[in-house]
């Protein structure tokens, strides 16, 4: 299928993830890292009962509430979600050259983490599927403002990315998850507005950018690990 991103610049997140479900069904998926942005795509998937495959990159590094918030989806919701592990010759092999913490020594080391924690993992899922859905917003990063909609992703052919939520502002963001009592990671009570790996996220101050926590000793024009664009 040719995409015209332009076609659904207009389009509400409820009629992009509709779109999607009719196109795609089960060969869609969410990816899930449970911050805010995905909750709300969990909540609009469960109310339109959208049969989408949810899923998730277990880096081995997460935050125990990220655990706790996984959890409490598969109760509040009842939705199955599937998880993707590192490949663990790697991972032994990197932490037996390298040690636990060798992402701090450079950003080589930093992206050879990511690589093997994240994107081998997410390439494994992304090979099951012919769509996937994140919650990649504009507003999130310099490196974020060009995202579309709707788009063939080049970085992943021939798959179709779906960004629901790329016009949303933080602010709807949080008033979505108030008007419809979302569960959150209590994480983001702890001033952790974006949230990933627990060496790697680090709470924000008053007035710095929500991506202020990521890889927070890193340029803002680095700091993409390759899940959003290739390293
Ligand atoms: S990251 O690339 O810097 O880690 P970010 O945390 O902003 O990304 O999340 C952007 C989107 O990427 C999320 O809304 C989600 O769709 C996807 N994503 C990020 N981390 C994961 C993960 N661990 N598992 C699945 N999807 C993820
Ligand atoms: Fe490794 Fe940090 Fe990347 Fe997680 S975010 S995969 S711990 S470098």
């Amino acid at each position: 299928m040719t995409i015209s991103s332009a076609n659904f610049e207009t389009q509400s997140a409820e009629e992009l993830i509709q779109w999607t479900m009719d196109q795609y069904g089960l060969n869609a998926g969410l990816a899930c890292s449970f911050g805010m942005e995905d909750m709300i795509l969990i909540d609009i998937i469960s109310k339109l009962k959208s049969p989408i495959t949810i899923f998730t990159l277990d880096t081995g590094r997460l935050h125990e509430e990220t655990y706790e918030i996984m959890e409490r989806v598969r109760a509040h919701y009842g939705l199955e979600i599937k998880t993707y592990f590192p490949n663990h010759e790697q991972v032994e092999k990197l932490v037996r050259e390298k040690g636990f913490f060798s992402f701090k020594e450079s950003i080589e080391n930093r992206k050879e983490c990511c690589a093997i924690r994240k994107i081998e993992p997410l390439n494994r899922a992304l090979s099951e599927l012919e769509a996937w859905v994140t919650g990649l917003r504009r507003d999130q990063a310099v490196t974020r403002t060009e995202t579309a909609k709707v788009s063939e992703d080049m970085d992943h052919p021939p798959l179709v990315k779906i960004n629901p939520l790329a016009d949303w502002t933080q602010e709807q963001v949080e008033n979505y998850i108030e008007a419809n009592k979302v569960p959150i990671n209590a994480l983001h009570k702890k001033n952790y507005p974006s949230i990933g790996c627990a060496p790697c996220t680090r709470p924000v101050e008053p007035g710095e950018d929500i991506r202020a926590g990521r890889w927070w000793w890193e340029n803002p024009e680095h700091k993409e690990c390759g899940l959003h664009r290739p390293s």
